[in-house]
């Protein structure tokens, strides 16, 4: 696979570099997306009745049901070839932040240590009447043990604030990197649709990769259409195997 000489020069000279991931990271690992118009997961299912905390009011079990379901697939699916390489990005790049809206651990099981989560992760428990301290949880029966409520999947539903410091963390990195990376993600959910132009306007180099055109392709630095987990591995192996791009 061939890349422009000049996003080779760039990359090599960046120290600060961030990466931003969506639903498509984890596709090549057979998860479905959110907006594929065929496979995606809100062609199939409403949001409304599935990720709002009025949802979960109206029918507790219907929600956690769903979310059971979406934690095995997680957990059967394998991290790919594109995870990796954005852990081998982490682990030969002088600073690296990834910002994730993903929730199912793929990146953290392919070896990714510099990470927020922006959206919560699905593997993780709150209580959703009372928001008990702790974890003193029964997950099979989906109940707090210290309140007896119900307990809700620790992800972020529409409506709700996202982790106050994950997306400090996230803003703050986007502002100071060289540059940023959009990979996966339709670029249409904000605060994370926003993180690039921050990037971009305090002077980073802006590089998507993502299977479908979307809303930052014509104004990204370079984008490549195609399967991230064909892209990246390439790209680490221009950039940071062979060609000595700047080390830790
Ligand atoms: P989307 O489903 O909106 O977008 C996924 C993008 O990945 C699409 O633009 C696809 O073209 C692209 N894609 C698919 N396969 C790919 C591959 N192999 N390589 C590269 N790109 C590929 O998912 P997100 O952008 O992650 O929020 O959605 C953002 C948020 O909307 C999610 O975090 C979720 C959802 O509602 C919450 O649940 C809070």
């Amino acid at each position: 696979m061939n890349f422009p000489e000049s996003l080779i020069e760039q990359l090599r000279r960046a120290r600060r570099i961030v990466a931003l991931t969506g639903a498509g990271i984890s596709a090549e690992s057979g998860l479905a997306t959110f907006r594929d118009t065929q496979s995606g997961l809100w062609s199939k299912f409403r949001p409304e009745e599935l990720a709002t905390a009025e949802a979960f009011q109206r029918d507790p079990k219907f929600v956690q049901d769903w979310y059971a379901w979406r934690r095995q697939n997680a957990l059967k699916a394998k991290p790919n070839a594109g995870h990796r390489a954005i852990a081998d990005i982490e682990e030969r790049a002088p600073e690296f932040l990834l910002v994730t809206q993903n929730v199912d651990g793929l990146h953290q099981r392919a070896g990714s240590k510099e990470m927020v989560e922006l959206h919560g992760n699905i593997h993780r428990f709150r209580c959703f009447e009372n928001d008990c301290a702790g974890d003193n949880f029964d997950i099979e029966n989906g109940r707090c043990r210290s309140c007896g409520g119900h307990l809700r999947p620790g992800v972020v539903w529409f409506g709700e604030m996202l982790p106050v410091h994950a997306l400090e963390s996230a803003t703050n990195a986007a502002e100071q990197c060289d540059a940023f990376f959009s990979i996966g993600t339709s670029s249409l959910v904000y605060p994370a649709a926003d993180l690039w132009r921050r990037a971009k306007d305090n002077g980073a180099l802006v590089i998507e990769i993502n299977k479908d055109p979307t809303p930052l392709t014509p104004l990204a630095d370079y984008s490549f259409l195609g399967r991230a987990g064909e892209i990246l591995p390439a790209l680490v192996q221009h950039i940071w195997i062979h060609g000595g791009g700047v080390g830790k």
